[in-house]
């Protein structure tokens, strides 16, 4: 019989990625097959996220869930970048943890695997060219990582201390992996790094130095690909040679994710963002009038140490501009390695969780305007979800999530569907053609 292997993964696509990667390499190299229940697998891997406190916390609680319910002999794993950062420290405050994996170290899961209490955090560790085995957890969607790491020091942000340096990975790894997703049946590739216009600044060995743009054109190249994503780009290196091929380029998916972070300059410098209030409308102003039908996507934090009223007011400011079609928004959270952890102006705890719902509320009603709006309308949409309630689920175009009434047969197709239902969170429709 073979070995179980049951993976919880948090945080972000890079992480479902990661999980992936180490799923197939479990079962290439260990002969490992996949539970949804822990409790019968043999090895339990939690996949972590480090970027906000409370996930931090959920993770001892949750190690000791696992710890009572799994079977005497499984061995429990920690990997992500909550592994980076902590390291050892996770097998001092969890003795029954059998090893812990960093995030820059994902290729040498099978390897810690037989080594008890081995732990794997190197931060300049060089996996960019590492052929990983094959698994993905979608047919219809392939995700691609084109870089690992991040350049940039946000003050607030812990990930250049957990995944490291950027190192792009090679275009032509980029294009053949991507190549092959179709292949196998995949329409869609999501290209993924933490900042990936910035793509192409650095390779650890002599690689051909193309930018993301070029990136991109290459990738779209690639015959039966109908339609590329990526996340996320940085709106500082939104130059306009990108901006007009994400306009031109018809595989490009019209959803941009243009994480704003705040809408105040002061603010903005001392998150070391490098860019201010006017450039960030600027540069969606731009998006807006080449692709009409765009949708925008951003992250903001609130409360960030020293946000006055004037400054949160000049975040709603951008959003009263830009009239975001997606905002995910969090509380700053201060995390440890990070230059804003020393910052001693910090915001009341209260104040920050009024300003959060007044932000939330807000674009509540942007929201429903901008849905209603959508009645009536057309898109197109690749299906490729079966729900329980008998509806097929998918994506327009420009990211939102559209069911309609369906069976299996839609799995996998592009259509066009006529909206006649809308809400905040999900539109409905029926298939035209
Ligand atoms: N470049 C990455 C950022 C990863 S972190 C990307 O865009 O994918 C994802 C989001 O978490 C950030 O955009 C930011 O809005 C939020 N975040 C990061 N550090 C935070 C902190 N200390 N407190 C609150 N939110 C934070
Ligand atoms: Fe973090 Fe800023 Fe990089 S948010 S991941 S340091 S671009």
């Amino acid at each position: 019989m073979s070995k179980k292997l049951f993976i919880e993964t948090l945080g972000c696509a890079m992480n479902v990625r990661d999980s992936e990667h180490m799923i197939a390499e479990l079962n290439a190299h260990e002969g490992y097959e996949l539970t949804e229940d822990a409790s019968s697998a043999d090895l339990i891997l939690i996949n972590t996220c480090s970027v906000r406190e409370k996930p931090v916390h959920k993770l001892f609680s949750e190690l000791g869930v696992f710890n009572k319910l799994k079977k005497a002999d499984a061995k429990i794993g920690v990997c992500g970048c909550t592994a980076s950062h902590l390291g050892k420290e996770i097998i001092k405050r969890a003795p029954y943890v059998s090893f812990v994996l960093g995030a820059r170290n994902v290729s040498k899961i099978a390897d810690v695997l037989h080594r008890d209490k081995a732990v794997e955090i190197e931060i300049d560790y060089d996996e960019s060219q590492f052929a990983f085995k094959d698994f993905r957890s979608s047919p219809y969607k392939a995700y691609i990582n084109i870089s690992i790491g991040c350049d940039k020091q946000c003050t607030f942000c812990i990930v250049p201390k957990t995944r490291g340096d950027e190192i792009s990975i090679p275009a032509d790894l980029i294009v053949a992996e991507a190549r092959k997703a179709v292949e196998n049946g995949a329409k869609e590739v999501f290209l993924l790094g933490q900042n990936v216009n910035n793509y192409g600044r650095r390779f650890s060995g002599e690689n051909e130095k193309i930018n993301f743009t070029e990136l991109l054109r290459r990738v779209s190249a690639i015959e039966g690909l109908e339609r590329i994503r990526f996340t996320s780009p940085h709106p500082l290196h939104m130059d306009d040679e990108f901006i007009e091929e994400f306009a031109r380029n018809p595989k490009i998916c019209k959803s941009m994710h243009m994480p704003l972070q705040s809408g105040s300059n002061e603010i903005l410098k001392s998150m070391k963002r490098g860019y201010t209030k006017e450039w960030f409308l600027n540069r969606a102003a731009k998006l807006r009038s080449l692709v009409p039908d765009v949708s925008i996507s951003t992250d903001i934090i609130v409360a960030f140490p020293g946000e006055s009223d004037a400054d949160f007011e000049d975040t709603l400011d951008v959003m009263k501009q830009v009239r975001f079609e997606q905002v995910f928004s969090f509380k700053y959270s201060p995390r440890p390695l990070t230059e804003a952890e020393g910052f001693t102006n910090s915001v009341d705890s209260e104040v920050g969780s009024h300003r959060l719902s007044a932000l939330q509320a807000y674009q509540d009603t942007i929201l429903d305007s901008i849905s209603a709006a959508m009645l009536g309308k057309e898109v197109e949409v690749y299906f490729e979800e079966l729900r329980s309630d008998g509806y097929v689920a998918g994506r327009s175009d420009n990211n939102a999530v559209v069911k309609v009434k369906g069976s299996e047969e839609w799995l996998g197709r592009i259509a066009r569907v006529k909206i006649t239902e809308v809400s905040r969170s999900v539109q409905y429709g029926e298939i035209v053609a």
